[in-house]
């Protein structure tokens, strides 16, 4: 009989592609995936450490999968539960102690070894947060065309993990370890794979996406434009996306690969974090709110209708009414189409979370307050000015309806359209006549309507 794996993940993209990588790893081992905790023979919580809440999550979610432990035990099928990820990466054996129910801890980059650690964990409690020398990815089987299908038109395409930059505040390059690229040979055995396989849109990610280099097969040094290039020339590909991306590494290249390539999706998630240059530099983000901004106008001028998008944090260490009013200053003069935002959280082991003049919690709410508020009506208004107009629409479901399909506009607005005819992978013209508050809602353009022929 087959054995079912469930696998919950929490955080960002990065995650997500691991999940799906860890389904790979398990499905030699006779795993199928379920969406249901209750039937599953293996629990796999894949858990993300950037804020305290983030990680407290995985506390609780553990303290209910304990129960649910116990209880199946008694009926002689009680599930194996695996903490994956990076607060498994921060907090290792701690993980053991603090929750019962666990019986394999294993780091981001160890899961290639699920198989062998899962044996060993039938006979002891395990923890594995190496950072081994191998490459994990060599080790990570590829998924079925099936499997591939089932995931969808749009596909996450890791090229880049880690991190170099050390941001203050930030626990990723901890958890995540260096800055590593993969080979570009790599990368485009993957992307061919998924394309053959039916995906139409790649969103290539990596904790620093462009922060990736390689070697071309010219011999040359590639930038992460010229990696854009190649994968935008893959059979099949229509859209490229990327993210996370961070300031100082938006260079000539990749800017204009924005003007170049049709494939390369208007939208940019570029993080700011703040508007204050003091708190930027206390934060070493290492440019300042005009690099940024001038950031942005060249990327403007390169693809005009570039929708932008970033995060932000509100209360790091020190930062004063006159700061705050810098970000929202900023926020004001570029207008995101969306954005993240945060309360700053003191992370174990970060420089900030040492910092004096930590802001209390109700100036961070009062502050996320404004700040979001400021943000919604931008994303609002971005929405509302498609009303009317007409674009091309990557079909990536059914609908919520019948006689619906739902897809991505190109600056990743979720769209509901009237038309039941369309493939899932098809890009259709649609036109938008409505806004709701997470979707737009269009119908086919040039598809005759009932009322009009009547
Ligand atoms: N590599 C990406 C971001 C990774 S973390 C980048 O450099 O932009 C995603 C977002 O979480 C960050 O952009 C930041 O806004 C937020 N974040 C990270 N650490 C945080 C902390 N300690 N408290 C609050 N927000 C945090
Ligand atoms: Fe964290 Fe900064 Fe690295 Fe982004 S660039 S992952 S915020 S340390
Ligand atoms: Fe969270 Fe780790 Fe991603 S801390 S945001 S899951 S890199």
């Amino acid at each position: 009989m087959k054995k079912k794996v469930y696998v919950k993940s929490y955080g960002c993209q990065m995650n997500a592609y691991d999940a799906e990588r860890m389904a790979d790893v398990l499905a030699p081992e006779g795993f199928i995936e379920t969406d249901c905790a209750d039937e599953a023979d293996l629990i796999v919580l894949n858990t993300c450490h950037i804020r305290e809440k983030a990680a407290e999550k995985v506390y609780s979610e553990l303290g209910r999968l304990r129960v649910m432990k116990d209880e199946r035990a008694a009926g002689g099928n009680a599930p194996t539960i695996v903490v994956a990820g990076c607060v498994a990466q921060a907090e290792g054996g701690e993980i053991l102690r603090r929750a019962p129910a666990v019986d394999l801890v294993v780091g981001p980059q160890s899961y290639h070894n699920l198989p062998g650690l899962l044996a060993k964990a039938r006979r002891e409690r395990v923890v594995d947060t190496e950072f081994p020398v191998e490459d994990k990815f060599d080790h990570l089987p590829a998924p079925s065309r099936d499997k591939i299908r089932a995931r969808g038109v749009s596909a996450f395409l890791t090229i880049q993990e880690g991190c170099d930059k050390f941001c203050t505040f930030c626990v990723v390059p901890y958890t995540r370890g260096a800055e590593v690229s993969r080979p570009v040979a790599k990368i485009l055995v993957e992307a061919e794979r998924l394309a053959q396989a039916g995906v139409r849109e790649f969103t290539v990610i990596g904790q620093n996406v462009n922060a990736w280099h390689g070697e071309g097969p010219d011999g040359r040094a590639w930038s992460f434009g010229a990696l854009l290039r190649r994968l935008a020339e893959v059979p099949g590909i229509a859209r490229l996306r990327y993210t996370t991306s961070h300031p100082r590494d938006m260079d000539d290249e990749l800017i204009a690969a924005h003007r170049d390539l049709p494939a390369l999706m208007p939208y940019l998630h570029l993080p700011v974090q703040s508007g204050s240059d003091r708190i930027l530099a206390a934060m070493n983000r290492r440019h300042t709110g005009d690099d940024y901004r001038r950031i942005i106008e060249r990327t403007r001028a390169a693809r005009p209708d570039i929708a932008l998008s970033s995060d932000f944090i509100v209360g790091f260490p020190g930062e004063t009414d006159a700061d705050f009013e810098d970000t929202l200053r900023l926020i004001r003069e570029t207008g995101f189409a969306s954005a993240f935002s945060f309360k700053y959280s003191p992370r174990p082991g970060t420089p900030a979370a040492e910092m004096a003049d930590q802001v209390p919690e109700d100036v961070k709410s009062a502050r996320l307050a404004t700040l979001q508020e400021a943000l919604e009506t931008d994303r609002q208004r971005f929405n509302r000015a498609t009303v009317g107009r007409t674009f091309d629409v990557l079909v990536e479901r059914k609908g919520r309806h019948a006689g619906q399909m739902a897809g991505k506009s190109p600056w990743l607005q979720a769209v509901q359209f009237d038309d039941d005819t369309v493939a899932i992978g098809d890009i259709v013209s649609v036109e938008i006549t409505g806004t709701g508050p997470n979707s737009l809602f269009g119908k086919r353009a040039g598809a005759a309507e009932a009322a009009d022929a009547a």
